[in-house]
């Protein structure tokens, strides 16, 4: 309607009327038409201002409806709005599309009519639920196109009218496939990250192992060595008592026994037979306690076990393995408890002690006295070890540096840059304690913390 339009009468029909009565009468009355015709005026211009005013309001009321029906269109969740009752009353694009149905087939239909025959119940069940508490999360099948469960993650929540009463609810939701092939392909990058973690600290431990074998044939040398000593001496003893039996058993006379006895030395011989016995029983047990450290060492991240072990052996061990397999021979000075029970990972344990120690040997091979401090105890629940060494340190950003990847001052072929790196993660992740490098003028210090329980 064009809120411009004049009035039904104009000034000039007016002063007509009165013009055409001229008596008392005709002009009373001629006065009371004038008063309606104004009055009449008045409405219609009323009525033309809130006509002008009400469709001003539909245009604004046509704008937001199309606004909210372009954003529910848009929407690439599925959107199902209900009444009380549980009959659809309206559907947006993304559920036309995933069921295949339109929302002309759809208003009126029961919810459940949507989902798989599994979950139907629990949907009927919905109205309902939504009186107490929404839904959130909820993992259920719809029906796609094909009449194919699809799982779906939806949310429900409860609709209420302008009174503020419940009038329905409203259910949002994504299809689950998308974000399960996410999921997926995630859990598959994280598994393939894992194996090949574990098989690097597995080739750096291997890498470190070929390093320790000399300290680690020094160690079994001395135990091996001391078993054959006392294997000769047995077998000396063996023939010389195998002479004097058979001279008993030939029946020498008894004087000529008591000076065979004393010129074989029978008496003492059999004072040293149990000490031999006993030394070649040590040795052995101390061969078989390498190669157990050995196995513990080599064995593969994935079949280590969390369990009480003695923190002092270990470190001992380690020393023992590193130091003697060098050239040049680093004073160690430990000064450590006799043991230190603690549980953890002991292979673990073992690999970034070798690391930090086989850095502090390589840190002083150009060092006039070459000195390396182990210490250990614990404190707060926590037990720390620290290796200190006498070298050049390590240059303050280079410190920032060292836990990196890769990270390596030695010439190619000495250093692959994985020690400390490695040392860390195992330290902080598999051990869940910690592992600090400082350095000054004195050397490199680094401490390691571990826990004094760990839970597997
Ligand atoms: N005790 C130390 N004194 C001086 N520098 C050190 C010490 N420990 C580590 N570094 C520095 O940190 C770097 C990284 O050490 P890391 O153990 O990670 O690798 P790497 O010893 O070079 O090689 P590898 O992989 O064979 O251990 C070393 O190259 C060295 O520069
Ligand atoms: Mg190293």
């Amino acid at each position: 309607m064009n809120a411009a339009r004049e009035p039904i009468m104009d000034d000039g029909i007016k002063t007509l009327l009165r013009g055409v009565s001229a008596s008392p009468d005709a002009i009373s009355n001629e006065s009371a038409w004038i008063e309606v015709i104004q009055r009449m005026d008045e409405i219609y211009a009323d009525i033309v201002r809130y006509q002008v005013q009400l469709e001003e309001k539909n245009a604004g009321l046509e704008d937001a409806q199309r606004f909210i029906q372009s954003v529910i269109s848009s929407m690439s969740d599925v959107l199902v709005v209900a009444d009380t009752g549980g009959s659809i009353q309206q559907v947006n694009r993304a559920l036309e599309s995933l069921t295949g149905r339109t929302t002309a087939e759809l208003v009126g239909q029961p919810l459940a009519a949507l989902f798989s025959a599994e979950y139907a119940p629990k949907v009927e069940d919905f109205a309902e639920h939504i009186r107490t508490a929404a839904i959130s999360d909820c993992e259920v099948e719809l029906l796609d196109a094909n009449r194919r469960a699809t799982p779906i993650a939806i949310n429900c929540t409860p609709r209420f009218d302008h009174h503020g009463r419940l009038s329905g609810l409203v259910i949002t939701g994504r299809p689950l496939g998308e974000l399960q092939r996410a999921y997926d392909d995630l859990r598959d990058a994280h598994h393939q990250l894992k194996t090949t973690q574990q098989q690097l600290v597995q080739s750096e431990k291997m890498a470190s192992l070929g390093q320790l074998v000399a300290g680690v044939a020094h160690e079994l040398n001395n135990p091996i060595s001391f078993v054959f000593g006392n294997m000769h001496a047995l077998k000396r003893y063996e023939q010389r008592l195998h002479s004097y039996l058979t001279a008993i058993h030939d029946g020498l006379p008894e004087d000529e026994r008591e000076q065979l006895r004393k010129k074989l030395k029978i008496d003492r011989l059999l004072a040293d037979i149990a000490p031999l016995i006993d030394g070649s029983l040590e040795g052995a047990d101390r061969v078989g306690q390498i190669v157990e450290d050995l196995r513990r060492f080599s064995t593969p991240a994935n079949q280590q076990q969390c369990q009480g072990f003695d923190l002092c052996r270990v470190i001992n061990t380690a020393a023992e393995w590193v130091i003697k397999a060098r050239r040049v021979r680093p004073v160690l000075d430990i000064r450590i408890p006799a043991t230190l029970t603690i549980t953890g990972y002991e292979g673990y344990v073992h690999q970034i002690l070798v690391n930090l120690l086989q850095n502090a040997a390589d840190a002083l091979e150009d060092v006039s006295q070459p000195l390396i401090r182990i210490r250990a105890g614990i404190q707060h629940e926590q037990a720390w070890v620290t290796v200190q060494d006498n070298g050049p340190g390590i240059p303050s950003p280079q410190l920032l540096r060292i836990f990196d990847p890769f990270f390596t001052t030695k010439g190619v072929g000495k250093g692959t840059g994985l020690g400390l790196y490695i040392s860390y993660n195992l330290a902080t992740e598999q051990c869940r304690g910690s592992l600090k490098a400082d350095s000054d003028e004195g050397g490199a210090l680094f401490t390691l913390t571990l826990p004094r329980e760990l839970a597997p």
